[in-house]
């Protein structure tokens, strides 16, 4: 475990309910080693007391631009910090950053920083939905700021989906990951398919399934952010990954993402399966459109190849190899047999009788079942807070160096 130690941060509290959380966060901050100062917007010392705060920072806790007649030097914290986090951050948080107006201590700070800036949002389902948080985030990240997920649960309308602040444990491990530049996946190469497969029936006509790719992008994303070089080969999906260094072979069929895998493979360090692939395929596919005729019609089918199987018959000491079942009836022990069939390390077991896991939801319900036969289920998360909780899982297994 890395740690936080002489990092200087500067932690900018925006008034939400969520406030409470910069207690623990704090608390966190200097058991990691960090050195913390607060600012505070007005509305923030409505839920949490700058007294509660400045006695766990161990520093003086500003939350007014001017103190007793005296000007507070936001220039001065925003050159100081390493890193500033503005956790929660607030809809008008959120927004005023976007807009530069600096009519209290936090935008004040956030506009003489020169430091990276994390924010983690905090807001209600309808005002997280909203065009507007959608638009101002848009621009925050053109800015180059670093946007924290939110999570996914009960928000204080009582309503249950995002927005909830992500938990500090959780905010503290990003900050490990980027601050540290703590990159566990350093010089590894890692291949990943994702997304459906589309097999042709005649030129307007295919087979296809409801995979969104959003699990497999994630966990690229997650993949080149912990420094590994990423391909992923994607089945026909609207999606793409933000990070434009994440190397994308488009692929539409199960034969085209056999290929493309199985031409990456003998350079990958880790392989991830998280595609839904076909099974069959139509045996004559037509290049002409099928004209209706009277009666019922029927389609042969064929077997695809086996993707994971065929790269699990030529996986070498050194290579993790990681799969994913997808299973309704019988789950645990359909999860098994696919583990050894396909020699995988891990798999990545959801089932699509839980509400929210699953294809085209942004939310996943996953159990990781190693070789060994342990298992480690999860509750529900957003895909890219899964994404991580499988590469963590990936990182801790143990192979042979690399020949
Ligand atoms: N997989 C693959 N190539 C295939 C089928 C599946 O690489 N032709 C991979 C998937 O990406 C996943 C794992 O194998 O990582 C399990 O896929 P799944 O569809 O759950 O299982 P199948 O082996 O297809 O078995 P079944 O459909 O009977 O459950």
């Amino acid at each position: 475990m890395s740690s936080l130690k002489g990092k200087k941060i500067l932690l900018a509290v925006s008034g939400s309910i969520a406030a409470y959380k910069a207690a623990p966060l704090t608390r966190l901050l200097i058991k990691e080693g960090a050195e913390v100062k607060i600012v505070m917007t007005p509305t923030a010392t409505t839920f949490i007391t700058p007294l509660t705060l400045a006695t766990l920072s161990k520093n003086e806790v500003i939350h007014e631009i001017v103190d007793d007649h005296a000007w507070n030097n936001h220039v001065e914290l925003g050159l100081w910090a390493d890193v500033m986090l503005v956790a929660p951050a607030t809809a008008t948080t959120l927004s005023k950053m976007a807009s530069g107006l600096a009519d209290n201590m936090v935008i004040a700070c956030y506009l003489s920083a020169k430091c990276p800036v994390y924010f983690a949002p905090a807001m209600d389902l309808d005002m997280w939905k909203h065009p507007s948080t959608s638009h101002n985030i848009k621009r925050l990240l053109s800015y180059g700021n670093k946007l924290i997920p939110v999570g996914h649960g009960e928000l204080a309308s009582g309503l249950i989906g995002d927005g909830r602040m992500a938990e500090p444990e959780d905010i503290i491990d990003i900050l490990f990951l980027e601050l540290d530049k703590k990159k566990d996946l350093k010089g590894k190469i890692v291949i990943i398919t994702a997304g459906p497969t589309y097999e042709k029936i005649d030129p307007v006509r295919f087979i296809g399934n409801h995979s969104s790719g959003k699990m497999g992008i994630a966990l690229a994303e997650e993949c080149y952010r912990r420094g590994a070089a990423v391909h992923l080969i994607l089945g026909p999906s609207r999606l793409l990954p933000d990070s434009h260094e994440i190397d994308v072979h488009q692929v539409t069929s199960a034969q085209e993402m056999y290929e493309e895998t199985l031409s990456l493979h003998h350079k990958a360090d880790i392989a991830i399966m998280a595609a839904a692939v076909a099974d069959y395929r139509p045996a004559h596919p037509s290049d002409s459109k099928i004209k209706k005729k009277e009666g019922d019609m029927s389609i042969l089918l064929e077997r695809t190849h086996d993707i994971a199987a065929t790269i699990g018959m030529s996986k070498k000491d050194h290579q993790i190899h990681v799969g994913f079942a997808l299973e309704t009836d019988n789950v645990m022990k359909n999860a098994q047999m696919k583990l050894q069939n396909k020699n995988f390390d891990l798999i990545v077991l959801n089932s699509l009788k839980d509400p929210g896991a699953g294809f085209k939801h942004d939310t996943n319900k996953v159990t990781i079942i190693s070789k060994d036969g342990t298992k480690k289920e999860f509750p529900l998360k957003l895909k890219n807070e899964v994404a991580r909780d499988i590469v963590n899982a990936i990182v801790n297994i143990k192979v042979a160096p690399t020949v």
